[in-house]
């Protein structure tokens, strides 16, 4: 079981993806949970500061990954802060273990993986690059996406989402003990997921011993 955790834009879901591919395990992308919600939420009209309107959006979930709007900014917005309450959290908790849990292993990434939904993995990567690396990186994420995309809005927002994940006071954004940090600020794609590799195979190594 790998997890795979960082802030917004960090590069951890290609991170998650490629290593998923390379050990030939399944991946979750837990963020997607989230965003669902919010794009539930949204689509209904729900009041995001509600708990119990957020709650009720994360019933009978269902998700598809292809849907654009998933990605949107309003959307990410409201995941971020829909993500803060707990009974959101206690609710989206069981999908994850059961993912993580399946025979063979699977690798999840998102903010709380090593530290609450898989406290026991394997091996624990924590990616992280400076908020402006990230923003430029999420610009052209959204550009090739056809949505619209302004660096500053965009890199106030990502410094807005940090403040609130990792301020917030339940499975707040931060490395597990035991995490490998991989910044990835001066990587390329390529560069990252290659670390990112060298660094579970050293790990796995060093446990097999
Ligand atoms: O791709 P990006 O990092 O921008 O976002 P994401 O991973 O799709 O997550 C969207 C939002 O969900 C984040 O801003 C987090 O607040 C929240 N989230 C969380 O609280 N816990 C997770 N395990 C995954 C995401």
């Amino acid at each position: 079981m790998i997890a795979v955790d960082g802030p917004a834009a960090s590069g951890k879901g290609t991170i998650a993806k490629a290593l998923a591919k390379h050990f030939g395990l399944p991946h979750m992308d837990t963020g997607l949970l989230y965003r669902a919600v919010a794009l539930n939420l949204w689509r209904w009209g729900g009041d995001p500061a509600s708990e119990f309107e957020a709650l009720r959006a994360s019933d009978m979930l269902s998700i598809d990954p292809a849907d654009e709007e998933l990605r949107s900014e309003p959307v990410s917005r409201i995941a971020s802060s829909i993500s803060a309450y707990p009974s959101v959290r206690a609710a989206l908790r069981e999908r994850q273990l059961q993912f993580m849990e399946q025979p063979g292993g699977a690798v999840l990434d998102g903010r709380d993986i090593g530290t609450v939904i898989a406290p026991g993995a394997d091996v624990k990567l924590f990616v992280t690059a400076s908020p402006e690396v990230r923003a430029q990186r999420r610009v052209r994420e959204l550009l090739e996406r056809g949505m619209p995309a302004h660096y500053d809005d965009v890199l106030a927002d990502i410094r807005d989402r940090d403040e609130r994940d990792c301020g917030r006071e339940i499975a707040p954004l931060r490395p597990a003990s035991d995490a490998i940090l991989l910044d990835t600020s001066n990587l390329d794609r390529d560069a990252a997921v290659g670390e990112a590799i060298c660094l579970v195979d050293q790990r796995l190594a060093s446990k097999r011993i």
